[in-house]
């Protein structure tokens, strides 16, 4: 809980706000230019404009002069599967000859793959290489992640997943939002009773989910030979009785439809959206639900990119995330992201900033505490070696992340 003040930052990019913002309003950055930001207790408590005295007493603060430089809040990535044993380097390879990412899952590979080494990991071997993936991303900005279970796909190690997060947000620097995913795909035990699975997670799982407050959100895998819609509507509306949150990965690889029920269950988020209808768009921009795209996944699939323009044209809420996990993406590259996100999305670096911001925040119901430079914040904030955030999607797939403070203190 730091006290801080950077001051005369050539760019204090506020993306001010406390919900997540829609169309047109995700150009407007609210900057302030040579602006001064105080942080007190671990709150942002100052913002100051050019030439405004300090109200505070410099010797109780820590002083970082920002002169030539871009504050902005720290980036929040509202979509991973952090937590997993193993790696899957050898499907690259079969990708690159022309094997599909469903061809494999079907073969026996993917999720399930994923699944065998993580319930062979232990505890603390998950807790190891979770904490060496979340210092990589701070280094990266990040200062909040979402993270999934989903790869227990059995009681013991979906709380296995879920405790090692609780760990590493008690112990590390990075806020960790967990989101329970027991529907991530059907481990072979269950092969072929894709019903009962369902039914196994309702029954089970959520009670001991929601007992031990180990997750904020429930997800599942919407996708032609994964989860259908209708056992996609079960799952979610019995997640919301239980008091979560709702999310979906929806529309990635076929165009099942979605993003119509995302709308209609009036889901947090709908994630991927590949091939997201044009009805589905309206929808889910009628029905507030943040649209998370994933550029990365596509960009490592080779699939057609979202179609980010398009949306945000027809006044989605936008936000953008890693999707940091062994097969799809194994990446958290945030400026890969930024690249990509303009540059195959068509998104601006205004729209991009707000997606990976404030946006990015709404995803994971956070947009009252971070995701923006505004007083009664996280002090959650980032310093770029350049004096301005356009230079993020510009410096192709470059880290030009300097300085990244967590609640007030330097982190990095
Ligand atoms: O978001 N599509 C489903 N889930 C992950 C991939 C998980 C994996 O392949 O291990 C995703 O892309
Ligand atoms: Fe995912």
């Amino acid at each position: 809980m730091g006290n801080i003040i950077i001051k005369n930052a050539a760019q204090v990019v506020t993306c001010s706000g406390f919900s997540g913002k829609r169309g047109r309003e995700m150009s407007d950055l609210q900057v302030i230019e040579n602006g001064t930001v105080i942080v007190t207790g671990g709150i942002i408590s100052h913002l100051l404009q050019q030439g405004e005295p300090i109200p505070v007493d410099e010797q109780d603060y820590e002083v970082i002069h920002a002169e030539g430089k871009a504050l902005l809040p720290g980036f929040v990535d509202p979509h991973t599967h952090f937590i997993f044993g193993g790696y899957r380097e050898e499907e690259f390879s079969w990708r690159m000859r022309g094997d599909s990412y469903m061809e494999i899952m079907q073969h026996g590979g993917g999720i399930v793959n994923t699944t065998r080494a993580t319930r062979e990991a232990t505890e603390e071997e998950l807790f190891a290489s979770g904490k060496q993936r979340l210092d990589a991303m701070m280094q990266l900005g990040i200062t909040t992640v979402e993270g999934k279970s989903g790869y227990g796909l059995d009681r013991e190690t979906e709380l296995k997943q879920l405790r090692v997060m609780r760990q590493l947000n008690e112990t590390h620097a990075m806020d960790v939002v967990p989101t329970f995913m027991g529907a991530h795909a059907t481990p072979t035990e269950w092969k072929g009773r894709e019903d009962a699975f369902i039914d196994f997670n309702i029954r089970e799982m959520f009670p001991l989910v929601a007992q031990e407050k180990l997750a904020e959100s429930v997800d599942i895998f919407c996708e032609k030979d994964v989860f259908t819609l209708a056992q996609s509507r079960r799952y979610l509306t019995a997640a919301r009785d239980h008091g979560f949150q709702l999310k979906m990965h929806a529309d990635e690889i076929a165009p099942l439809g979605g993003a119509e029920l995302a709308a209609e269950l009036r889901c947090l988020s709908a994630d991927h959206l590949l091939q997201a209808s044009d009805g589905g768009i309206r929808a889910m921009a009628v029905a507030g639900v943040v649209a998370t795209l994933l550029p990365l996944t596509a960009f490592t699939l080779r699939e057609p990119y979202a179609r980010g323009r398009t949306m945000i044209d027809a006044g989605c809420i936008v936000a953008l995330a890693t999707d940091l996990n062994p097969g799809s993406s194994f990446t958290a590259s945030v400026p890969l992201l930024f690249a990509l996100a303009c540059i195959y999305m068509q998104l601006t670096p205004e729209e991009a900033v707000t997606a990976f911001t404030i946006n990015s925040a709404a995803a994971i119901n956070r947009a009252g505490s971070i995701g923006s430079i505004d007083v009664g914040k996280q002090g959650d904030l980032l310093l770029l070696q350049f004096p301005s955030y356009k230079f993020l999607p510009y410096h192709v797939g470059m880290n030009i992340v300097e300085t990244v403070i967590k609640r007030g203190e330097v982190a990095i």
